[in-house]
């Protein structure tokens, strides 16, 4: 296939390039700030177990399947999946998974940001001194008049995007993402020092590794299941095309499942240390694990205004929050700006600013939505809820779905087998995973949802 490399198509420099990337766009808000509030509200280790058989058995093989379509089809997503669909004998159709793709990450970014926003905030309501000596009732009393203040989301929010906008316009992204390289460690380093805050100055450590590890198979039903799901695509960036999208740069010497491995136990580590950080906090200090989006804004802050050092820990904390929030949104732009450098007269930087602030506009919606607009709904949902369901539990897994239906059944099964460097057993557990138990799974998912 290395004869469809185009020379005008760049490589990454090296796998670790490429890994930097791909973590850098997995890694982000999902981890620290949606992996433990979804746990909050899905009822503890019911969601964790699932997620991390969802992640395993589908989100892992999509991975890999989202790669390896990339690298064959060396172009955005939608060519990419109409090239390999036509150099396989199939139909042009298939290219609407790219185009569900790249309206998913439209959306997602409209929310990403407006957390993103919150998280940069943050940064300078730590540094003020705000938390010192708070409890739990105080930090969220702050993070409701907080929401409640549409101008300050606003402000956020706009500082956020346009941040975003900026590195993508630039081309400075490579930059980033190598000191993504020093952050990512740096990041899972403060998580531990506040899992051993957890650990050693409340008394409910153990209450929340219960929580979140003792098998509570009862507790499992359709809604925690599809939650599951939904989430385990979004914490990956599946089903949008982006992981696509970079695999277009991948050369054929990089190993696909190790790398794919890597990054998801990469990310997985982050979210679970996020999860042993947070709920020490939310148990020691009665607050209730279900309080949905603002969860960790009201922990985290308890442990900052009460330990030594808390105040510089918690500006770290947030800077490099919000860098891994950076490295996720400019992967969320780019669908977007791609889509309409090639599609319009639009120069890149144009076109960069054209859809960030499509994406703007949509966010202020959003944050609208937890104030001003709060009774605005859509089937039931404020508009930063429907936004985020229509997203992770609905477009994402299905975009996923035809990927990994592609990958199994309509591509040349020998090639792949080739491609991923598998013989014997290995490669007849990359066919049972890629044919059958990924794509039932995300099918099971869905009928089990509709049946509660
Ligand atoms: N995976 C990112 C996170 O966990 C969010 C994201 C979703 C980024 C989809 C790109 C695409 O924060
Ligand atoms: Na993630």
């Amino acid at each position: 296939m290395s004869s469809n490399h185009k020379s005008s198509h760049a490589q990454w420099g090296s796998r670790v390039g490429f890994i930097l990337a791909a973590t850098g766009s997995a890694v982000g808000l999902g981890n620290i700030w949606k992996f433990p509030y979804m746990t909050g509200q899905s009822g503890g280790s019911a969601f964790v177990l699932t997620y991390l058989l969802c992640i395993a058995f589908i989100g892992l093989p999509i991975l890999v399947a989202e790669w390896l379509i990339g690298r064959r089809g060396q172009k955005n997503p939608i060519h990419a999946m109409e090239d390999v669909a036509q150099q396989n004998r199939r139909s042009k159709a298939w290219k609407l998974v790219g185009v569900s793709g790249v309206l998913g990450s439209f959306l997602i970014l409209s929310f990403y940001s407006v957390i993103g926003g919150w998280a940069v905030d943050y940064i300078f309501i730590t540094a003020s001194g705000a938390f010192n000596g708070m409890d739990g009732q105080a930090t969220e009393s702050l993070f409701t008049g907080f929401l409640g203040n549409p101008s300050q989301l606003l402000t956020w929010h706009s500082i956020f995007m346009l941040l975003t906008v900026v590195i993508v316009a630039m081309g400075v992204s490579g930059g980033l993402e190598r000191a993504s390289k020093l952050m990512m460690p740096a990041l899972a380093l403060v998580l531990l020092v506040l899992v051993a805050y957890g650990a050693f100055f409340t008394n409910s450590f153990g209450a929340a590794a219960a929580y979140l590890f003792s098998p509570n198979w009862s507790a499992i039903n359709g809604t925690v299941i599809l939650a599951a799901l939904g989430h385990a695509f979004f914490t990956l960036s599946l089903g949008m095309g982006i992981m696509m999208a970079y695999g277009s740069y991948l050369g054929q010497e990089v190993n696909l499942i190790k790398t794919a491995r890597t990054v998801v136990i990469l990310d997985t580590v982050i979210a679970l240390f996020a999860g042993l950080a947070i709920f020490p906090l939310v148990f020691a200090h009665h607050l209730e694990p279900s309080s949905g989006p603002g969860l960790i804004f009201i922990t985290l802050p308890i442990a900052f205004g009460n330990m030594t050092g808390g105040t510089l820990l918690g500006v770290l904390f947030f800077i490099l929050l919000t860098f891994a929030a950076l490295t996720s949104s400019i992967s969320l732009l780019e669908p977007t700006v791609e889509l309409l450098e090639e599609k319009t007269p639009l120069s890149r930087k144009a076109a960069t600013a054209v859809a960030g602030g499509a994406i703007w506009l949509l966010g202020i919606a959003c944050l609208l939505s937890f104030n001003s607009w709060s009774d605005v709904m859509i089937f039931g949902n404020n508009i930063f809820d429907a936004l985020d369901k229509l997203t992770s539990k609905l477009m994402l897994p299905l975009t996923g779905l035809a990927t990994i239906i592609f990958a199994g059944w309509f591509m040349n099964q020998e090639s792949i087998r080739q491609e991923l460097g598998l013989s014997g057993a290995a490669y007849t557990v990359w066919k049972i995973v890629s044919r059958f138990i990924a794509p039932i799974g995300v099918i099971i998912v869905f009928v089990a949802s509709l049946l509660g």
